[in-house]
């Protein structure tokens, strides 16, 4: 499958902040991408002064999904 990760025991998810959020393309992967149990997952955001509620977004699409990320900076 195109976004199957069962592979990682650790997986980022690099973003760039745009709108106090996340763009949609980083929405639509943490959609569909696939991630065995127990993977330790940890979100990673750059941007340019607000960073704001990204990292609560992408713990809660990824807590709809099932997944716990560990860390977000
Ligand atoms: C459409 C758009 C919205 C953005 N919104 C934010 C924002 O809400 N907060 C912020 O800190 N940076 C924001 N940025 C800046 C990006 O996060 C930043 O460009 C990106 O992290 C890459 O960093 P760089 O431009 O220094 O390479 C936005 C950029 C774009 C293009």
């Amino acid at each position: 499958m195109e976004f199957d990760q069962s592979g990682c025991d650790v997986a980022g998810i690099a973003y760039p902040v745009y709108c106090f959020g996340l763009p949609n393309i980083v929405t639509n992967f943490v959609q569909k991408v696939q991630f065995a149990t127990g993977t330790y997952l940890f979100g990673l955001a750059s941007y340019r002064g607000l960073l704001i509620s990204s990292g609560r977004r992408l713990k809660k699409l990824l807590q709809a999904r099932g997944y716990t990320m560990h860390e977000s900076a």
